[in-house]
């Protein structure tokens, strides 16, 4: 039979594009979502994609703790997926309650309810942003994590931290949980069909929407945070992974978990490509890929940015057998693809 996962937040960005990679990789998925920061445009895809009408989904919130308890009484759950959190640093910085209460509250419910189910594999989206600044780069998965900036950043480090005593206080016993933290660097672009990627609300605070959403007028003209930062051309360096290779991590990492594979209980991975990219040489590659004159200007720095992160991978690309294959270009063609197909789909 099947085994099964649980996608929480399985219809946002993210999200979507794994539930579609978990199927087609054989696994039966049960997507959860709150639909607080998505509407059902995704989830439409992923059963266009799949050919699958049938995937249960529930709308529920994971910080109600009976809500998560429905989910492993009515499924036989295998691993899961914990992707529903809120993840706008800014608003965690205004708003650090709220941030705490339901990035915080709704992984514990995950875990307490998986163990009082008998145990279970759970995989946290964990982010480079738990690196901070770093002195060395790339950064592997020994590298100090730095107090965080945000509190968005410290829900990263809580969950971690959270996930790896859970997994010590239940190794041996008949509750087990193993633990796999992803830690994603910057995921960009949507998957080939163009039905599903990432679909911010209001004004986007990450890159590529912004540039997207300029190409196709939306937006007038896309601000440049800083060209005086000491790298080659003044902008930022980072690594951004492709959404679906980004995906295929996940079923890698669930795998390895149902299957037995795991080295510890607890394990962390970067996910990313290993190389660096500045900000403005992303912005050219867009407008060459795509044939578009971009209107951007250089603005002053954006605070808390990092100068550059990018990763080293060889811990995933050896023990998950996965490495990221899209060029930055197919990457950037399939952000520019889903922007004008999502102009047409909301019409
Ligand atoms: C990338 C680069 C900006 C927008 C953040 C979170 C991280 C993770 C991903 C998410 C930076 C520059 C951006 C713009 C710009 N979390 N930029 N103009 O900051 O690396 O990571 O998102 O859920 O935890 O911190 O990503 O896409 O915002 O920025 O010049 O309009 O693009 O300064 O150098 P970031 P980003």
């Amino acid at each position: 039979m099947a085994k099964k996962v649980l996608v929480s937040g399985g219809a946002g960005y993210i999200g979507s594009h794994v539930t579609v990679e978990l199927i087609s990789a054989g696994y039966d998925v049960v997507v959860a979502d709150n639909m607080s920061n998505c509407d059902m445009t995704c989830f439409e895809g992923v059963k266009k994609i799949t050919g699958k009408d049938d995937i249960p989904f529930y709308q529920i919130d994971c910080c109600d703790f009976a809500s998560v308890n429905r989910l492993f009484t009515e499924h036989e759950i295998d691993a899961v997926i914990h992707f529903a959190a809120f993840k706008a640093v800014g608003e965690s910085v205004a708003e650090p309650i709220k941030y705490y209460r339901n990035n915080l509250v709704s992984f514990l419910n995950i875990l307490e309810v998986a163990k009082s189910h008998g145990g279970c594999n759970v995989l946290f989206s964990s982010s480079a942003t738990v690196y901070g600044e770093a002195d060395i780069l790339p950064v592997t998965e020994q590298t100090p994590r730095l107090p965080a900036t945000s509190p968005y950043g410290n829900t990263k480090q809580m969950c971690e931290d959270i996930l790896r005593d859970v997994v010590k206080a239940t190794t041996g016993s008949e509750n087990v949980i193993n633990g796999i933290a992803l830690r994603y660097f910057n995921p960009i672009g949507a998957h080939p069909s163009a039905l599903i990627g990432e679909l911010p609300r209001g004004v986007p605070n990450n890159l590529v929407p912004f540039i997207t959403q300029t190409a196709i007028g939306k937006r007038e003209c896309l601000s440049i945070f800083g060209n005086d930062y000491p790298t080659e051309d003044g902008t930022c360096l980072r690594d951004y992974i492709d959404v679906v290779d980004l995906a295929k991590a996940h079923v890698a990492a669930v795998s390895r978990m149902i299957d037995g594979k795991m080295k510890n209980g607890y394990e962390v991975f970067n996910v990313g490509t290993g190389r660096p990219v500045s900000v403005y040489e992303l912005v050219r590659a867009f407008e060459r890929v795509n044939g578009i004159e971009l209107n951007y200007k250089f603005v002053d720095r954006r605070p808390g940015d990092v100068v550059a992160i990018w990763a080293e991978t060889t811990l995933a690309n050896n023990e998950l057998g996965w490495k990221a294959e899209r060029t930055v270009e197919e990457t950037l063609a399939s952000a520019w693809a889903w922007e004008r197909n999502l102009s047409l789909l909301q019409k």
